[in-house]
């Protein structure tokens, strides 16, 4: 599962595939002790001081709900959840977490969300070559409240290392654009072989 989920194919062909591990994906990815969405949550709540239980959160390739899972032990509890398979929506959906979930693929369509009207937006492991493109790092700053948090983590796989590079250079554009701010970015250990990155920013 873990090597297909790598392999060179088409975001339809990709989606299809995730589509038919939903319903064994929170065990598989258990045994390889996957952090990308307790990460991303933990460095989240270090720099949010809002309202937890206020805040709206979206949830962006949100694939089973491992994110929403996480972000709900820190307080969080208002989700709303997009993903191109129909079968991780479904079972991310069994978890009734998400007061809304939305089928959208990510470069092709779209986000079916509102500008503007979220307190954070996050995105874990669906940044990635043959998953949803870099350029949509924009979308998820405009779906951004001004102040909100974008949450992002990505692999440093070696087929990532030309898509991560493009990915950071837009990062930095939009930074110079004034769009937002680098609260953090860390190079971590987010799967147990494959180093990779949480980055936080946060929207101007
Ligand atoms: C590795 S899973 C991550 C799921 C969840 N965020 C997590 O961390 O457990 C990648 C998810 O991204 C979704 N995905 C990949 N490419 C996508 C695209 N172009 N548009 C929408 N969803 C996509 C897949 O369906 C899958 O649910």
């Amino acid at each position: 599962m873990f090597k297909e989920a790598h392999a060179k194919t088409t975001v339809g062909d990709k989606l299809a595939f995730y589509g038919a591990w939903a319903n064994s994906y929170d065990q598989d990815i258990a045994v390889i002790d996957y952090s990308g969405p307790s990460l991303a949550a933990k460095s989240l709540s270090a720099h949010f001081s809002g309202d937890r239980e206020a805040a709206v959160v979206l949830d962006v390739a949100c694939g089973t709900g491992l994110v929403a899972e996480q972000m709900k032990t820190y307080g969080f509890r208002n989700f709303v959840g997009i993903d191109g398979s129909k079968g991780m929506l479904e079972e991310a959906q069994r978890k009734e977490l998400y007061q809304d979930l939305k089928q959208c693929i990510l470069g092709k369509q779209l986000l079916p969300v509102q500008r503007r009207s979220f307190d954070v937006v996050v995105i874990c492991a669906a940044l990635s070559v043959h998953l949803a493109p870099f350029t949509v790092v924009r979308e998820l700053c405009n779906a951004c409240k001004p102040g909100g948090y974008v949450v992002m983590t990505c692999f440093h796989s070696p087929e990532n290392l030309e898509y991560n590079t493009a990915l950071e250079c837009e990062l930095k554009h939009m930074e110079k654009e004034g769009l937002r701010s680098c609260v953090e970015c860390n190079v971590t250990e987010i799967q147990k072989r494959r180093a990779g990155s949480v980055y936080l920013y946060k929207t101007v």
